[in-house]
């Protein structure tokens, strides 16, 4: 093999579902000095990311921490920790998601429940309250925004549900968090997991968790040991709870990363960046709209940072993609399963999220679509 040269990243303007543009400053911060993963000052950071983890999750839930790992990796961990082989499982699925949540249940011996909705569509109250019916599962899960689909479902009707029938409710908010309304205390959410890639607009790598106290006592009086040591709430506690022992070592610079956007999110606001995610999707959509292109997802719960845009009939999906990337340098996502061809997706999450980005996708749409 030929001796590799240094690797240069082009510069992309990320459109795409993510991960989205990180903010300079916090690319900055992953270029600080390394110190180690139990240094006073590292701790005392550990200290504050979990603070501003709990205000951005609006909890007041103590177990709040970034799992090492990406958003996948924090839906095995809730479910590991919680699940035991036999346990019955409702999981709601209209997307790509929510069938990755059944499959991870099923892999921790779960009897997976399925609450299935059309790709695009939310799952509605309804569908879960009939799942429920005569039935006492250990858990209710569902995927906020389906990131595959472009979908928002609503919450709280459902983790009601969920709790009338004795489960623990468990949300997946890796696309909604900081880019529309998360309230894991007001939804009553036992579990929730995140992605720090998507609207949090920071590099992917840790997977922001928080587990209610009543989860925590399902994952501290289980039957059986967790089977992942990794994952297992009872020793990651060690390090990220008073303790302070060694369990992994924590990936240093992206923890750095991970403080610095979330300073980022509260110096911003949290109601003021969510009008700002939904201001851009507006722009967006009326500006699709003047060339004749639509949203596909289910009018009235489209997420705004991540647009499930119509492909025009006869167009070749990938082609305007490539172009876009090619000459644009921008990135869109494309259809998977049944919207595969169908939908371009659009991300506008976190520093993506701008008036001037959506300006310039929409012009160079245009100048493509012309062709
Ligand atoms: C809704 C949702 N859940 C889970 C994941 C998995 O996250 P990751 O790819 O960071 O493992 C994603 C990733 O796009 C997602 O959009």
């Amino acid at each position: 093999m030929q001796s590799p040269t240094v690797f240069h990243a082009p510069k992309r303007l990320l459109m795409g579902p993510g991960p989205s543009d990180a903010a300079p400053s916090v690319l900055k911060a992953m270029a600080m000095p390394l110190v180690g993963h139990l240094d006073p000052s590292f701790i005392q950071m550990m200290e504050e990311i979990k603070g501003m983890l709990r205000s951005v999750f609006q909890t007041t839930h103590n177990m709040t921490f970034p799992v090492s790992g990406t958003g996948s990796a924090g839906m095995e961990f809730c479910m590991v920790n919680l699940v035991e082989p036999g346990d019955e499982v409702v999981v709601c699925i209209n997307g790509v998601f929510g069938m990755r949540m059944a499959e991870v249940a099923e892999r921790c011996g779960a009897k997976v429940i399925k609450v299935e909705a059309p790709w695009g569509q939310i799952i509605e109250a309804s569908q879960v309250a009939k799942a429920l019916e005569g039935r006492k599962p250990k858990l209710v899960g569902l995927v906020h925004a389906e990131t595959s689909t472009g979908a928002l479902t609503p919450v709280e009707e459902i983790s009601e549900l969920a709790h009338q029938a004795g489960a623990l409710m468990l949300l997946d908010t890796v696309t909604s968090l900081a880019g529309c309304e998360v309230n894991v205390d007001k939804w009553q959410i036992d579990a929730v997991y995140s992605g720090t890639q998507k609207c949090l607009s920071c590099p992917p790598g840790l997977s922001p968790v928080s587990l209610s106290d009543k989860a925590l006592e399902v994952a501290q009086s289980r039957r059986e040991r967790v089977q992942s040591w990794y994952l297992d709430v009872n020793l990651l506690n060690g390090y990220w709870g008073t303790e302070r022992v060694y369990h992994h070592t924590a990936p240093i610079s992206m923890n750095y990363a991970l403080h610095e956007a979330l300073r980022l999110v509260l110096e911003e606001g949290l109601e003021t960046r969510w009008k700002r995610h939904q201001q851009n999707h507006e722009r967006l959509v009326a500006g699709l709209s003047e060339m004749g292109l639509g949203i596909a997802s289910q009018p009235g719960h489209q997420l705004w940072q991540l647009n499930a845009v119509t492909v025009p009939e006869g167009i070749d999906e990938a082609s305007v993609r490539q172009q876009l990337l090619k000459d644009h340098q921008i990135e869109v996502g494309a259809g998977l399963g049944p919207l595969k061809g169908k939908i371009w997706r659009v991300g506008l999450m976190g520093e993506s999220s701008r008036p001037e980005h959506v300006d310039q996708l929409l012009g160079s749409l245009k100048s493509i679509l012309s062709r």
